[in-house]
């Protein structure tokens, strides 16, 4: 099902079936007195009477034609409240019989600007669904029309809003993608279709990855018929050579565990471990949609972790491109091994004033934070808080996690210069991160995000209605816009 926001809606012919109307916390109808007609307005008021007024919504049909949706706008709402609760006005859109909904803009009366266009945000995202798939797709189309003349939605905020929507549902159509259609052959085509945007790419393919020592992302590959990639996605959005930001993110198109291969129940899941690198493809469409003043390189490492006769072994030792060696002890601790190779080269190449890592790294990280924070994981305070503060603005969560030179022991080899676990067992979160810290050559701020538990949700969550989340695009996108533009 899908909602198209009509912003420019000038009223004509259609007779107004579905009109949505803000009021205050309690409900008072003064503010459309001019608007509704009387015999409404006192069946309303007479009907409100007896009506509960901690609602968020109260529905008044008026005939079969019209019925009058009035939110109510509590006290103190922040910007994220506002999203949730267009989020749950969801669950009235009527898909079966309802095509065009009015939403009324003189009745805002809020100190939070573009209010209504948090609102349709929260209602669009909410509205995703994949369906790719169903050969009975009945697609709907429902129509919310902007009227009114006061509180009007500036047009940097409709830019805004359309950008970083395109950029989340981007990501969860690959991550919704099956791993038989989105191998890592096909996922880097569909990433090379946003140079039409304005994004630089670069595809580095197995022969480039062999030659420049990626030989850490090229073992998990090897098991696979499909190939393997680097792919960098860049945005000079102000058109000089700065310090770019930099986004890497884990692109394991499916997770077998290879060799360590995992159990059945659930191994289905694994689709979904390439959410990290759809993440940061999604943050970079955003930034191209909306013309983003930075500059910014997304870097994502594209594998497909098979078991086969070509598969990498458990007692392997491969020298990565930082030049460090890893023996690895478990194959299906592959997202490390990946993500060690990608820091490393955005690092070197892009030399950027931060990077930040999102991956679906470890089982370990829902078993701390479950499906309620991603962990953060990071060598930088300042980096941290400016992370943590826009997560609270977005409600996108964050915990942050601890690193220690004291883990270091539980993941120093004997026959390498490091193994790919912690063979003692516990802290396999932290562990995981402190692999990671090595592959940190010049000490780049950095902040590493474990969003295993985030990526995909299978009971729906306050902005999506279950499956892909897209989570951290909205969480970047802030980051940007509060601290890097
Ligand atoms: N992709 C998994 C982590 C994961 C688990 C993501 C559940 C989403 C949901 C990762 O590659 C993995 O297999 N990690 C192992 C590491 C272990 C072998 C040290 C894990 O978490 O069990
Ligand atoms: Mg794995
Ligand atoms: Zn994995």
């Amino acid at each position: 099902m899908s909602i198209k926001i009509n912003y420019s809606f000038k009223s004509g012919n259609k007779v107004p079936a579905n009109l949505i109307y803000f009021v205050d916390e309690d409900f008072s109808l003064k503010r459309l007195e001019k608007i509704i007609s009387s015999s409404e307005f006192s069946y309303i008021s007479d009907l409100l009477k007896n009506s509960d007024l901690k609602k968020n919504f109260l529905v008044f049909r008026i005939n079969s034609k019209k019925t009058i949706y009035l939110v109510s706008i509590k006290k103190n709402l922040k910007t994220s409240d506002i999203e949730s609760l267009g989020a749950k006005f969801h669950k009235y859109i009527d898909y079966k019989k309802d095509k065009d909904y009015f939403i009324n803009l003189d009745t805002i009366n809020s100190r939070i600007e573009n209010l209504a266009a948090y609102f349709l945000h929260g209602l669009k995202l909410k509205s995703y669904e994949f369906n790719l798939y169903k050969s009975k797709n009945n697609e709907k189309l429902i129509f919310i029309n902007v009227i009114g003349s006061k509180n009007k939605i500036t047009v940097e905020s409709i830019i805004r809003f359309k950008a970083l929507e395109e950029g989340i549902f981007f990501a969860r159509d690959l991550v919704s993608e099956p791993g038989n259609i989105l191998h890592p052959d096909e996922y880097a085509k569909r990433i090379r279709g946003l140079k039409k945007n304005g994004l630089k790419i670069n595809i580095y393919d197995e022969k480039k990855l062999k030659k420049l020592g990626m030989n850490a992302v090229l073992g998990v590959g090897q098991g696979s018929i499909r190939g393997s990639y680097l792919v960098t996605m860049e945005w000079n959005g102000l058109k000089n050579s700065s310090k770019p930001v930099a986004f890497v993110g884990k692109g394991v198109c499916f997770d077998t565990g290879g060799i360590s291969l995992k159990p059945a129940k659930f191994m289905e899941d694994m689709t979904y471990d390439m959410a990290g690198s759809a993440t940061v493809v999604g943050l970079m469409k955003n930034l191209a949609l909306r013309k983003a003043k930075v500059n910014a390189v997304g870097v994502v490492g594209l594998v497909e972790n098979m078991p086969g006769g070509n598969a990498q072994r458990p007692g392997d030792i491969v020298k990565s491109y930082s030049g460090k060696t890893i023996e690895i002890l478990n194959t299906d601790a592959e997202g490390r091994l990946v993500l060690a190779d990608a820091l490393s080269f955005t690092e070197k190449k892009f030399k950027p004033k931060f990077m930040i890592d999102l991956a679906t790294l470890t089982g370990a990280i829902i078993v701390s934070l479950g499906s309620e924070y991603a962990g953060l994981f990071s060598n930088d305070d300042k980096l941290s808080k400016q992370l943590l503060e826009v997560s609270e603005k977005v409600d996108e969560k964050l915990w942050r996690m601890p690193l220690h030179k004291n883990f270091d022991k539980l993941i120093d080899s004997k026959n390498a210069d490091m193994q790919n676990i912690n063979y003692v067992g516990g802290a396999g979160s932290t562990t995981a991160a402190q692999f990671l810290q090595r592959f940190i050559l010049n000490k780049t701020p950095w902040a590493h995000l474990d969003i295993a538990g985030m990526a995909f949700s299978k009971y729906g969550g306050a902005l999506n209605s279950g499956g892909a989340t897209g989570y951290g695009v909205r969480l970047l996108n802030q980051l940007i816009e509060d601290h890097y533009e």
